[in-house]
């Protein structure tokens, strides 16, 4: 039997985001700097036995029912497949383990299969623009036609969804909010929308930059009407359906994930790992607790699920982003996994 995890606010947490390494093969503007971040050291990465006596914790004991693989770049880390078989294999009283993975897509059309085989159920993949020069200045790497081959080949794999990420800034790709749609109807994939968040590590983040789910709506539905999908529980995105459309496949379908101009904190059931073992309560929190060092000092499962229960103890209402005294975390989306 189970027990829920819950913190003060009512909300229960029923899903883990792991970060698995923190480096990444591309340098997007709105996430890292050119030159890259300062590393952790291998040693500082969890393993992938700690990763899983880590997740293990959260599944058996808290009933977490879903696991993302985030980065950095994810696929980056050697052995990935050995990884997802061991998480893939972690069931609960709520059954199967709903595993997905967050990727940039450089390297999926080599990866998918073997990710699918080893028991990977879903991925999302970045593409926020399809225009080879503006690839190159938003991800600095020349890969665009590597990701979309990526995207076609997680198709083929079998995967049980396969999402498109989007993240829209004002001036950079906001003129491409109707053709990025065009694709994901000719393409059958769900594309979603991301309000551009104070997380980039070149704090070159303004509200400003920040296209509203509003006025991403307005775009789309002057050249393809949608209406709401109702009950989007949990998930960060709302989703909108094609009136033209069979309101079931991906195609048919589009999501905003609308941080800055919505939030939907009051229904956040996520808790997530850094890549060095920290488990953080929220995207923007400024605390982290350290469970990588407890798991290496030889502590039991009893006294990390007691790091784990004091930490959700203090998890925030929600973020402070339109408040006058938002503090930015002191780390950038590479380094927490988005
Ligand atoms: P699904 O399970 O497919 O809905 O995935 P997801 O949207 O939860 O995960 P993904 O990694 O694809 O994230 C898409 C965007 O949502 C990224 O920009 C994330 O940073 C953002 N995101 C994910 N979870 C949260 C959250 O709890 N709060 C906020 N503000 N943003 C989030
Ligand atoms: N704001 C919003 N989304 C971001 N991502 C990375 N940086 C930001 C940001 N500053 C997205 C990536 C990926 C997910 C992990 O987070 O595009 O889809
Ligand atoms: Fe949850 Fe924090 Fe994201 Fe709000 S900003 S949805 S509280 S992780």
């Amino acid at each position: 039997a189970h027990q829920a995890l819950v913190d003060p606010f009512g909300r229960v947490i029923e899903d883990l985001r792991i970060s698995i390494t923190d480096r990444c093969n591309f340098r997007c503007t709105y996430c890292m700097p050119e030159e890259g971040m300062k590393w952790l050291h291998r040693s500082e990465v969890m393993s992938f036995e700690e990763i899983e006596r880590l997740a293990r914790i959260f599944v058996e004991r808290y009933g977490v029912r879903g696991i993302r693989l985030t980065g950095g770049e994810p696929t980056v880390r050697a052995h990935l497949p050995v990884l997802v078989r061991k998480l893939a294999a972690l069931e609960n009283q709520h059954g199967a383990i709903d595993l997905s993975m967050t990727t940039n897509g450089a390297t999926m059309r080599l990866v998918a299969e073997g990710l699918r085989e080893a028991g990977l159920k879903r991925v999302n993949i970045s593409l926020d623009t399809l225009i080879a020069e503006k690839f190159h200045q938003m991800t600095r790497r020349d890969e665009l036609t590597n990701v979309l081959d990526g995207i076609v080949a997680s198709q083929e794999a079998g995967f049980e969804r396969v999402k498109i990420n989007a993240v829209i800034e004002r001036g950079v790709n906001d003129d491409e909010i109707v053709d990025l749609a065009t694709y994901g109807r000719e393409q059958n994939v769900e594309v979603r929308f991301i309000e551009f968040m104070p997380l980039d590590a070149t704090g070159h983040w303004l509200n400003d930059k920040v296209v509203g789910q509003d006025e991403i709506v307005e775009a789309i539905s002057a050249v393809y009407p949608i209406e709401q999908m109702p009950a989007r529980g949990a998930a960060p995105a709302d989703r909108f359906r094609y009136l033209d459309g069979d309101g079931t496949s991906p195609g048919s379908m589009i999501g905003i994930i609308p941080t800055v101009t919505k939030p939907f904190c009051g229904d956040c059931d996520r808790v997530r790992l850094t890549a060095e073992g920290d488990f953080r309560t929220c995207l923007f929190a400024t605390d982290e607790f350290d469970l990588l060092t407890a798991l290496r000092a030889g502590e039991t499962d009893d006294q990390i699920a007691a790091r784990i229960e004091a930490a959700v103890a203090t998890k925030w209402a929600g973020h402070q982003i339109n408040q006058v005294n938002f503090i930015r975390p002191g780390k950038s989306m590479s380094q927490i996994g988005g």
